[in-house]
Formats: structure tokens, C-alpha cells, sequence
């Protein structure tokens, strides 16, 4: 009785400690609920306010959070301008959606000055994106502080489409996420393109075999090929997603299961069995099984990822432009 009494008692603490950890240390939701109670009205018109302009900066969006979590935490260091700063590395290179963030702040500082972060900024315009793009929605936790620091140099930690699968395993592990998570979060790609310079490699030539990539589907290499010529422009933007880049959804999966992954690193997601059968449980091709639901896993895995690194309390500050250091 004393010993069952006793485990239950620690079997409850270590429940209570991990859920701790899990939340991310010391963020929380409705965190400005007295001080900026509009936040999510205000983050939530101004991102829709760029999207009926232009559906596309919803990806972009959701893809600044990213960026900025997986460098120096989730603490708005990806939205310094400047000489050498994170904005400037060729990995994020074509990052956008600064101006929905910039005008969000804007507002924020008529209705509640030096309240509300930048960094709580951008991880409320990517779950509103989710959302506009048909995609699940989740309650956001808040209270991040923004960084002080930005430098180019430290973004090669971001996972690269020309990973292999134990690269990317290991950048996640890096910040606590699993390959669950990994496979989850880069399910983002359901939405949004890139550019030929980041498939072409794979299309004619690849690793000087002098054929494409086999892992390509026959009749999806010669889409590809027809998109991103082998001479071509470089810069020509294609879907990530073949047939549905606009709308958050499973597609995404279905394709790296028939083959029609666009980066190669997407692909290998395929051909590795742990990542594979996650692929597979949110194609649907799992059948009989209660399997994951992308829309379920894909909350719980942002709210992880938006609790990396973040700065808390007293830590680091609240800027007054996205742009810049106070
Ligand atoms: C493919 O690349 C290899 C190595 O760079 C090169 O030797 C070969 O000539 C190329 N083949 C074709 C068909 O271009």
C-alpha cells in the first residue's frame, strides 16, 4: 500500500514535471490578456489583410516562424535588417511575410505600446496562416521576449533540402524535437513553393550518374523537368506540393508516397522506415489502424517548436520596430 501509494506519488510528479518541460519554460496562453487584449485580433487582420492581397504569403509566414525558432530560439532575431544579420543568409534568402509582421506591430504600438514581442508576433501569423490556408488552428502559447542577437553566421542549423534524413534527425534532436516532429512540421510544405535551383540538381545529372533522381516518379520527373529546365531559369518558383500548394491538407504526404516530392530532402522522408511509416500513418495508407491525424499532430508539434529557446521574464526585450535592436 505505502509503496503503491508512493509510486503513484512519483509516477504524478514526473507526469507534472515533463508537462512542465513540455510547455516551454514559462510561456503561456492569454499571457497579455490584460496588458494587449486585442493581440490576436490585431496579428489575426493584418494577416488576413495579406492574404486576400496574395494567398502566398501565408507559407511565407509560416515559414519565418520556422526560421526564426531554429536560430538563436524563437526570440524574432530572423527579422533584423542590417549588414550580417540572419535575414541576410542565403538560407533565408527568399524568406517574406516581414511586412505583415511589421504592420502588426504598427497597430500594436498605438494600442499597447512596448507590450507585446516580435517574436509572439510571428508565431501568431503563422497559426493564423495555417488557419487561412485550411489548415488547423491551436491556441498559441505568449510571452517571448526578442533576441539581441542576429548573425548570419549562426543559421546553418537549418535544415537544408539537400539533407539526408540523418541530417535533419539530427538538426531536430538538436532542438528536442523527435522524427515525429520533424515529419509533422515539414508537412508545412503542404503549402508554398521553391525554387528551381533546389531541384534541378535532381532532374538530369544527379550525383553524376547521369540520370535523375530514381526516387522521382517517371511521370512526375517529366513535369519537372518540363518546369525547370535543365538550362533554365534558376529562380522560377514551382509548388512544393504537387496539385495543392495553396491548401493545408495531406496531399503533401500522398505525394512523397507516389514519388512526387520536389526537395530532395522531403523525399528521403520515404526511404527511411521510422520517417516513412509517419509519412505513411498521414497518407491514409495505414488502413484499419488509428492512426496519427496530421491535424492533431501539427498543433502539438508548433506549440514545441514555438517554445525553442525562447526568452522569458526579464530576458532579452520588447523592440519597438521588428526591424531592428531598441
Ligand atoms: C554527369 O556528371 C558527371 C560528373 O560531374 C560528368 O562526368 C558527366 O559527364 C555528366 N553526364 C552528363 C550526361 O552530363
Amino acid at each position: 500500500m505505502t509503496f503503491n501509494m508512493a509510486s503513484l506519488v512519483y509516477s504524478v510528479l514526473i507526469i507534472f514535471v515533463m508537462a512542465h518541460l513540455i510547455q516551454g519554460q514559462g510561456l503561456q496562453k492569454g499571457f497579455y490578456s490584460k496588458t494587449c487584449p486585442k493581440v490576436e485580433d490585431i496579428v489575426k487582420s493584418s494577416v488576413q489583410k495579406a492574404f486576400n492581397n496574395d494567398v502566398t504569403v501565408a507559407p511565407g509566414l509560416l515559414r519565418l516562424h520556422f526560421h526564426d525558432c531554429f536560430v538563436q530560439g524563437c526570440d524574432a532575431s530572423v527579422l533584423i535588417s542590417g549588414t550580417s544579420t540572419e535575414r541576410t543568409a542565403f538560407a533565408n534568402a527568399n524568406l517574406r511575410g516581414f511586412e505583415v509582421i511589421d504592420d502588426a506591430k504598427m497597430q500594436m504600438e498605438t494600442a499597447c505600446p512596448g507590450v507585446v514581442s516580435c517574436a509572439d508576433i510571428v508565431a501568431l501569423a503563422a497559426r493564423d496562416a495555417v488557419g487561412l490556408t485550411g489548415g488547423p488552428s491551436w491556441s498559441v502559447e505568449l510571452g517571448r521576449r526578442d533576441g539581441t542577437v542576429s548573425s548570419a553566421s549562426d543559421v546553418s542549423n537549418l535544415p537544408a533540402p539537400t539533407d539526408s534524413v540523418a541530417i535533419q534527425r539530427k538538426k531536430f534532436s538538436d532542438k528536442g524535437l523527435t522524427d515525429q516532429d520533424l515529419v509533422t512540421l515539414v508537412g508545412a510544405h503542404t503549402i508554398g513553393r521553391t525554387a528551381c535551383q533546389f531541384v534541378q540538381y535532381r532532374l538530369f545529372n544527379y550525383t553524376g550518374t547521369g540520370n535523375a533522381d530514381p526516387s522521382i516518379s517517371p511521370s512526375f520527373l517529366s513535369q519537372l523537368q518540363s518546369l525547370c529546365p535543365q538550362n533554365g531559369d534558376s529562380s522560377k518558383r514551382i509548388p512544393l506540393d504537387k496539385g495543392s500548394e495553396n491548401k493545408f491538407d495531406v496531399s503533401y504526404f500522398k505525394n512523397l508516397r507516389d514519388g512526387n516530392g520536389v526537395l530532395e530532402s522531403d523525399q528521403r522522408l520515404w526511404s527511411d522506415s521510422n520517417t516513412k511509416s509517419i509519412v505513411q500513418n498521414y497518407a491514409g495508407t495505414i488502413r484499419g489502424l488509428l492512426g496519427l491525424r496530421f491535424d492533431y499532430e501539427f498543433p502539438k508539434s508548433m506549440v514545441k517548436m514555438g517554445a525553442i529557446g525562447v526568452k522569458t521574464g526579464s530576458q532579452g526585450e520588447i523592440r519597438k520596430i521588428c526591424s531592428q535592436f531598441n
